[in-house]
């Protein structure tokens, strides 16, 4: 399967910068075949401007949320069907700073994964422990139960979701989980698919947390790791195009 490569912008951008960070990523692009897939997943306002300078490109592009809630009176949301007006091909869902700093639970994230696959969007779903329940030897059963609650609410399109396991101690941190310790979870989390789908195999799973250029290679070359979310280094073209050519070829 081909890998995946998704920037995650998070609230960073503005019009003219956006502009540079596309052009170049789409002159980097030119001329040469990608080795991954490629998304960015930008903030809600800039959707029109990163529709109009990607369509026609091979970089797919997303938004950061989405509402559980299909229209109305939810003031600040943005929903699904906004979404899809802007083409968008992706939806992150339970981003950890959505979970840590909005109260997102494992609920109501997988609300948003079926709210997004019900209008054809893929929701990104992440899933990660924090550096005390890691510590406290609770990693797979944190990112266990945050899957099984997307599991039971998406049923029979869970082969359609994207995962990404981002521990949360490794989000901007600099620190990366190890290329063992990530494929371990990832491991963990195919077995867990595969109880609930009969095609495990074609679900990315991506891997988020301090990814660049530089481990983007070690990482990639694991078994279980499909793709990579992409923060920090997203909000480069160089860095990010290289984490797309650290892609082992399929
Ligand atoms: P980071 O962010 O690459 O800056 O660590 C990843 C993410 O939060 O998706």
């Amino acid at each position: 399967m081909k890998k995946l490569i998704a920037g995650n912008w998070k609230m960073n951008g503005a019009l003219a910068a956006n502009e540079a960070l596309l052009r170049s990523l789409i002159t980097g692009l030119s001329g040469v075949a990608p080795a991954a897939d490629m998304a960015v997943c930008v903030p809600a306002p800039y959707l029109a401007q990163v529709q109009s300078l990607l369509s026609g490109t091979p970089v797919a592009w997303g938004a950061q949320d989405v509402s559980a809630h299909e229209q109305g009176a939810y003031t600040g949301e943005v929903s699904g069907a906004m979404l899809k007006d802007f083409a968008c091909r992706y939806a992150i869902v339970g981003h950890s700073e959505r979970r840590q700093f909005h109260g997102e639970t494992d609920a109501l994230v997988a609300a948003k994964a079926q709210r997004a696959l019900g209008l054809g969007i893929t929701p990104i779903v992440c899933v990660g422990e924090t550096l005390a329940e890691r510590e406290a030897g609770d990693t797979e059963q944190v990112v266990k139960r945050q899957l099984a609650a997307v599991i039971h609410a998406v049923a029979h399109c869970t082969s359609e979701i994207v995962l990404a396991y981002e521990p949360v101690w490794a989000i901007g941190t600099g620190k990366t989980a190890t290329p063992e310790q990530a494929q371990h979870v990832h491991a963990v989390l195919r077995k867990q698919l595969s109880a609930a789908t009969q095609h495990p195999e074609r679900v990315h799973i991506l891997y988020g947390g301090s990814m660049n250029a530089t481990n983007a290679a070690s990482l990639l070359a694991q078994p279980d790791i499909d793709g990579g979310l992409i923060g920090g280094a997203s909000l480069k073209a160089d860095d990010f195009l290289r984490i797309v050519a650290a892609s082992p070829a399929v």
